[in-house]
């Protein structure tokens, strides 16, 4: 496994690579768990050569706080890559990445980045989709893969590549979860013992909701995950919502024909914590 800090050395052993071999990317800010692990090993099936990118991404956080104290763990996901044979690692520095101008591209996502985590972290899908354009460029992969975890962030890639006319397949796979459920995410570590123990109630929840939503009625469904929340003690919805899976429209009723996804963020405590679910 290489890991290269510059464009220049990274791009040249890349060119070294033969016409036929193809490339695939998973861009990751590192800290890296089972879930980022599982992207990995899906990429490694379907490509001939994988790079991992780890960089944490100034112009996508809202918070600074979150910025500074976001987990640095460099050396154990090196570890972590190289188990799993990765080829490529890039850990760019932001004067690298970004030359001077830390600055977000603006982008028309035509109101996919409006609601939800958009609606919640102002300028996150800029800052995301300028860091994903800038690592698409720089790499020049054959396919970019993304967790459905971050299910908005997916349809806003892909919303990215389409605007720009990039030619690089997305692919979706699918959220990994610990035994009781909750979704992997770095933020888990940072839970209180108690917190970590109410946790699954998010993924519990969403089964219900799944469960629920078959006879149809909607408003029940949101009434329903809200009074859940009311009662739990460590646990505080920011919202439920659910959309249409490609327009991310908010739906207050169900259509036949029409696909759609709960999505969920929840606060314990200074945790935030997102998970979401096929709903049909
Ligand atoms: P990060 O949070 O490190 O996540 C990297 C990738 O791992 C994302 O595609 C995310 O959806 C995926 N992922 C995280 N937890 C997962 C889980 N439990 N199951 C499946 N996939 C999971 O997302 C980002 O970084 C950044 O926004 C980035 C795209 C790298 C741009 O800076």
């Amino acid at each position: 496994m290489e890991v290269f800090k510059t464009i220049k050395s990274l791009q040249q052993s890349l060119s070294d690579n033969g016409q036929n071999s193809t490339l695939g990317l998973v861009p990751t800010m590192g800290a890296l768990h089972e879930g980022h692990l599982s992207i990995v090993r899906r990429a490694k099936e379907e490509n001939n050569q994988v790079i991992v990118s780890i960089f944490v991404n100034p112009t996508q956080f809202d918070k600074k706080e979150d910025l500074v104290n976001y987990p640095n763990t460099l050396e154990a996901d090196l570890e972590a890559l190289e188990s799993i044979g990765c080829d490529y690692v890039f850990t760019p520095s932001i004067e690298e990445v970004y030359q001077g101008d830390t600055k977000s591209e603006s982008f028309d996502f035509e109101g996919l980045d409006k609601v939800m985590e958009g609606q919640f972290r102002t300028g996150h899908f800029d800052g995301v989709a300028t860091i994903v354009k800038k690592l698409f460029l720089i790499t020049k992969p054959d396919k970019a893969y993304f967790g459905e975890k971050d299910y908005q962030q997916l349809l806003i890639i892909k919303k990215m590549v389409g605007l720009e006319s990039i030619p690089i397949e997305i692919v979706a796979v699918g959220i990994y979860r610990e035994h009781d459920g909750l979704a992997m995410s770095s933020r888990n570590t940072r839970l209180s013992q108690a917190q970590r123990l109410a946790a699954p109630e998010i993924y519990q929840t969403l089964l219900k909701s799944k469960k629920l939503f078959e006879n149809g009625d909607l408003t029940k469904v949101k009434s329903f995950v809200k009074n859940e929340f009311i009662q739990n003690k460590e646990l505080d919805l920011e919202y439920f919502e659910v959309a249409e899976i490609e327009s991310l429209k908010s739906a207050n009723e169900f259509t036949p024909n029409t696909k759609y996804r709960a999505f969920i963020a929840v606060f314990a405590d200074k945790v935030r914590l997102i998970d979401n679910i096929a709903l049909n």
